[in-house]
């Protein structure tokens, strides 16, 4: 079906037929035509609701209850005009006409106006560094590679850091670094990216979930000493869109039992848990560098440490095997292409110059969404945990559970998402992806608050430069949309 043909209605239709078109479209807004498509009127799924409520049925026509002479605009009308008047009054779409009446185009507000979910925060001095790298020899195994571990080294306040490829290589790297192999067991939690459990597959080790802690949706640290067995090895701590899991009492539990601790710091470089940084708050750590993260390097990732036979055996596993002094075509031990290249390198090291500048734009950003979202009814704002300091990753929002299920969820985010504001679920739980439902047997309700959760949460667009009025509109949008949703 056409875009037009999406949403728009012929005069004879019924409410029930127009609502049908609504639901499919999931646009909310439907004009009404004649045989030959000339444009007679509108009318909004609120239209429609004030109707019904008012006493009309199902099969009453459509065109008794259409707004008549709809704000129009000619075929020439630039973007930005039409965008323009959507914002300004409020409409999600604007029917354009030819000189007879006859609908040809509709401008739709989602399709004028996108707000991504991210957005990298690349200045003249990341293209500079690149372009700098491009004209030396160096393109892989060269002094930004050194320079950006440093950098790295010296912000979380770990003696080694070693740059890889990705995030999910550096895991990979921690678990073959700790010599996790098959029948050994990785505490872990179900509510993350999937990586974070994947790695330990890597090896043929198997994840034992633990359900979350209510509020920081990190592990919970209650329920860990119940899954010690024999073969635990370690526990592969996430710290969950930036916010630091419960580290006072996973180290009491990692000393009691003998077990390393693992930090999935993908998503907190510049989180801190009692003034320590994160990824330097278990045996070793990881940070990942996404276009998506605090600071990017287009794809890669760091491990961290202050155990020397740890660095130098990620630094060797990275580069095929090597170890330092071996040639070229010597191998030490079974190792992996997990290399960073200079490029990534160089523009991690302008980024980690502009740390504090961009962590406090995301705080910024961070503000204005909880100052605005905290006054809506139905909407949980992110929670910190005092002796936390956030370095912002994503801005997640929560459902209250007793107004809304994972279905008002789902389409709260489409209908988010017609009005051109990018947004997702953030996680599933990953105990729940076929694989591991096939390998391990787990079902719905396996880890309950997991479910839970990941079943009400909306990731808004977040990124350095997100506007004040895009804030807004955001906020706006969202009270509009779940107005409609409340349950009582
Ligand atoms: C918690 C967590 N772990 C691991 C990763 C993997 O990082 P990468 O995508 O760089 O492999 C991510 C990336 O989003 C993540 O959020």
């Amino acid at each position: 079906m056409n875009k037009i043909d999406s949403v728009i209605v012929i005069e004879s239709s019924t409410i029930r037929e127009t609502m049908e078109r609504i639901n499919k479209s999931g646009i909310r807004i439907v004009f009404i035509v004649n045989e030959n498509k000339k444009l007679l009127g509108v009318a909004t799924d609120g239209d429609i609701r004030r109707a019904l409520l008012s006493g009309k049925d199902f099969n009453t026509p459509i065109k008794k209850i259409m707004t008549i002479n709809p704000i129009t605009a000619p075929k020439s009308t630039p973007a930005t005009e039409l965008l323009e008047i959507m914002l300004k009054k409020d409409i999600r779409g604007i029917p354009i006409i030819d000189n007879e009446g006859i609908l040809i185009d509709i401008a739709l507000l989602s399709e004028l106006r996108t707000i991504p979910l991210s957005s990298p925060d690349i200045t003249h001095k990341e293209i500079e560094a690149i372009n700098q790298v491009l004209s030396t020899p160096f393109l892989s195994i060269g002094p930004k590679i050194k320079e950006f571990e440093e950098k790295i080294a010296n912000y979380t306040g770990t003696k080694y850091a070693i740059a890889v490829n990705s995030g999910t290589s550096g895991l990979h790297l921690c678990i073959r670094s700790l010599d996790i192999k098959d029948g050994d067991e990785v505490i872990t939690s179900p509510f993350s990216f999937i990586a974070s459990a994947n790695c330990i597959l890597f090896e043929r080790a198997k994840p034992v979930f633990v359900d979350i802690d209510k509020n920081t949706l990190c592990i919970d640290v209650n329920k860990i000493e119940e899954k010690i067995t024999k073969k635990t090895k370690a526990i592969l701590v996430v710290d969950i869109f930036g916010h630091p899991a419960d580290w006072d009492e996973l180290e009491r539990i990692a000393k009691k039992y003998k077990l390393y601790l693992i930090e999935d710091s993908a998503e907190a470089l510049g989180s801190e848990h009692k003034g320590k940084k994160c990824g330097s708050l278990g045996s070793l750590g990881v940070f990942a560098f996404y276009p998506n993260k605090q600071i990017v390097t287009a794809e890669g990732g760091m491990v961290v440490t202050n155990d020397e036979k740890i660095a130098k055996l990620c630094q060797s596993m990275r580069n095929q095997g090597r170890d330092e002094g071996d040639a070229w075509l010597s191998h030490s031990r079974l190792g992996y292409n997990y290399r960073m290249s200079e490029l990534s390198a160089a523009l991690g090291v302008v980024q980690m110059k502009r740390i504090d500048e961009m962590l406090e734009k995301r705080q910024r950003v961070a503000n204005f969404y909880n100052e605005r979202l905290s006054k809506i009814e139905g909407i949980k704002i992110p929670y910190i945990a005092p002796n936390v300091k956030m370095s912002w990753f994503v801005y997640v929002i929560r459902l209250d559970d007793k107004r809304f299920l994972k279905e008002d969820r789902d389409q709260i985010i489409k209908e988010l998402r017609a009005r051109g504001i990018n947004c997702r679920d953030y996680f599933p739980p990953i105990h729940l992806e076929p694989f591991y439902v096939k390998m391990f047997g787990y079902k719905k309700g396996s880890f309950p608050l997991t479910e839970k959760v990941s079943g009400l949460t909306i990731a808004l667009p977040f990124y350095n430069n997100l506007t004040e009025k895009e804030i807004n509109y955001i906020s706006n949008s969202l009270d509009n949309i779940i107005d409609r949703f409340k349950r009582e």
